[in-house]
């Protein structure tokens, strides 16, 4: 996702805000760009593709600063949302004598910006953040003063957004907000010296005490400090770059746990309404002549599409067959032209799935994919994409990638059932509002995380484990399974609970662990059944659910909440900390397990 960073000082200001941008190259992006103002004079850049693209370009405009003068800067990594990647879309955004670098989605710029132009205001670019600027400057144009145009600005404003501003008309100075998108505020190391950033990374060695701003928080930053609109902690900045961008977490794979409740805001942002799902990235035709959709992935991936494929049938009305994409490729599949193709994948560039696309693209299918990084193999061949607007996922046993999947593909099933008119709108309505509710449920509690962890020593031996789950809670019970195998190396088995009676039950005693999702809200006594004959064969069982269970040897509690999905994504929580406790437990390598790859371009 996008990053910021911004510099007020009398230091050479384009290499620290360069610098700054590399230190965030790992939260993704496709282009870059910077705006500089000193003497009264504004310099800007931008390139697409990597940063040493825009540091060849500054290069060769032999641009410089005068030393020891004050100057201000922005700049910014763009991961595109609203219009695709090129100069014009990349940030920094000129108005008249402003720019603006935003991190976020402005989900109301379609009203603004027909209300600007209709004032006069010209745009260049197909995003949305370029109607913050010219906001700013009709406000300006009103009152001529600064700081109360910039809370104009942001009143006007819905999404989510972190945002600096700079302005000819208030030199040297940067005027911010955080509002959803992360946003930090440091104090440098020398004296008149403010710096602005998405993370600590592109912060430390340069600067000494920083405040992490909350969501609302905003103001004006000078040489000589910062106004905001509230009290703000400062905390002094770590000292090694490496726990930064792991943000004080201990592994990439806790921190991308725990950033679940972030992502997934980001996931939703800009494609749903009170009563509508909005894919703007889609077709409303693409559904014309379809009667089955087919999805191919690998690994988690595959589990997203198993469980997307209960939702499909149920809720959009239409049948889906999932297949893994390595089988796919060479069973000689039937391709008519009645299936919509889906692939999902993290990275894009996963061999079998690109083939398995390549194949339907090849056989005229009409092709969907749902995926974390744009410009990638598979974006650039499927027909349709939606982006899944993850961040970067570091940790090999993928987490966050799951979740934001999960989301994207529950609200493809509802607006795939609004093209079909076959829910009523009400229906579509309250999912909206559970889907809120989402983020919440992957928020990580300390005593859940807790009881995880001291669980999880009781779990480090055995002859096997059993994950086991009905209908949705299936998929994510293999998603279980698959997570503790990646790290902690241990046998384990997703297996649909209903079917543990044709076989694996034989393998039950002591040391066979099963561990139960047991939703409330979706076939309790069904699953609650298949435990109890577990457990009078004396599996030790952990079960995990909101409902108390006598039977059970361990119980990890999670939230009671009104739907069923609420218990996924909170019971997903609980699989993912679960695995990573062992894995630590065990002495393992949390984030780059043996044999593994993050992405496996072959075959
Ligand atoms: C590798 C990774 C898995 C991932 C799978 C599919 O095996 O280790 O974590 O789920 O590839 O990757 P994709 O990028 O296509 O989702």
């Amino acid at each position: 996702m996008c990053g910021i960073v911004g510099y007020i000082g009398e230091q050479e200001p384009t290499k620290i805000l360069l610098d700054g941008l590399k230190e965030l190259e790992y939260r993704g992006y496709d282009s870059a760009g910077i705006a500089i103002f000193q003497n009264r004079k504004f310099a800007n850049f931008k390139a697409i593709g990597k940063i040493v693209n825009l540091e060849e370009k500054i290069k060769k405009s032999n641009f410089s600063t005068d030393a020891n003068k004050p100057s201000v800067g922005i700049g910014h990594t763009r991961w595109a949302t609203h219009g695709k990647p090129t100069e014009l879309n990349a940030h920094p955004h000129l108005g008249q004598y402003s720019y603006v670098v935003h991190n976020g989605i402005i989900e109301n710029y379609k009203e603004l910006k027909e209300d600007l132009i209709k004032k006069g205001h010209k745009f260049v670019s197909q995003t949305d953040t370029e109607v913050i600027v010219h906001l700013f400057e009709y406000f300006f144009n009103k009152d001529k003063n600064a700081t109360k145009a910039f809370k104009d600005t942001i009143e006007k404003l819905k999404g989510a957004y972190s945002i600096l501003l700079i302005t000819q008309s208030e030199p040297n100075t940067i005027f911010f907000i955080k509002h959803g998108s992360p946003l930090a505020v440091a104090k440098g190391l020398n004296s008149e010296e403010i710096l602005f950033a998405s993370s600590d990374a592109p912060l430390i060695g340069i600067a000494k005490d920083v405040a992490y701003l909350e969501d609302g928080v905003y103001g004006v930053a000078k040489p000589d400090g910062v106004v905001f609109n509230t009290d703000v902690n400062w905390t002094t900045l770590p000292s090694s770059k490496q726990s930064a961008q792991k943000d004080g977490f201990r592994y990439f794979m806790e921190k991308e746990i725990y950033e679940q409740k972030d992502v997934v805001t980001d996931t939703m942002i800009g494609r749903m309404d009170d009563e509508h799902i909005i894919f703007d990235e889609l077709d409303d035709k693409i559904l014309d002549g379809i009667n089955e959709i087919k999805i191919c992935a690998c690994g988690t991936s595959y589990h997203a599409a198993l469980s997307a494929s209960y939702l499909f049938e149920r809720v959009a009305k239409i049948r889906c067959n999932v297949e893994i994409a390595s089988e796919f490729r060479y069973k000689q599949p039937l391709l008519t032209k009645d299936i919509l193709f889906v692939v999902i994948s993290q990275s894009g560039e996963t061999a079998d799935t690109l083939e398995a696309l390549k194949m339907a693209k090849k056989a005229s299918l009409k092709t969907l994919t749902v995926c974390n990084v744009d410009n990638s193999s598979m974006t650039r061949t499927a027909d349709f994409t939606i982006l899944t607007r993850a961040g970067i996922e570091k940790g090999v046993a993928s987490t966050k990638a799951f979740s934001t999947q999960t989301v994207v593909l529950w609200m493809l099933s509802l607006y795939f059932a609004q093209l079909k008119k076959n829910i009523p709108q009400k229906e579509i309505a309250k999912n909206i509002d559970i889907l809120r509710t989402i983020p919440n449920s992957l928020k990580v509690e300390d005593s859940l995380h807790e009881k995880c962890r001291r669980l999880s020593k009781r779990y480090l031996h055995g002859h096997g484990f059993f994950f086991i789950g009905r209908d949705i809670f299936f998929p994510l019970a293999l998603e279980g399974a698959l997570k503790l195998k990646e790290i902690s190396y241990l046998h384990a088995e997703g297996y649909p609970a209903g079917e543990m009676k044709h076989g694996p039950i034989a393998l039950a005693d002591p040391e066979l662990f099963t561990i139960a999702l047991m939703p409330e809200h979706l076939y309790y006594d069904k699953i609650k059944s298949n435990v109890e004959e577990l457990s009078a064969r004396d599996s030790t069982i952990c079960a995990i659910s909101p409902l108390d269970f006598e039977l059970a040897d361990d119980f990890i509690k999670v939230e009671k909440t009104k739907h069923y999905m609420n218990e996924f994504f909170e019971m997903l929580v609980v699989l993912q900390l679960f695995s990573m406790e062992v894995s630590i437990r065990l002495g393992n390598d949390v984030d780059m397990p043996r044999n593994l790859a993050k992405s496996v371009t072959v075959e």
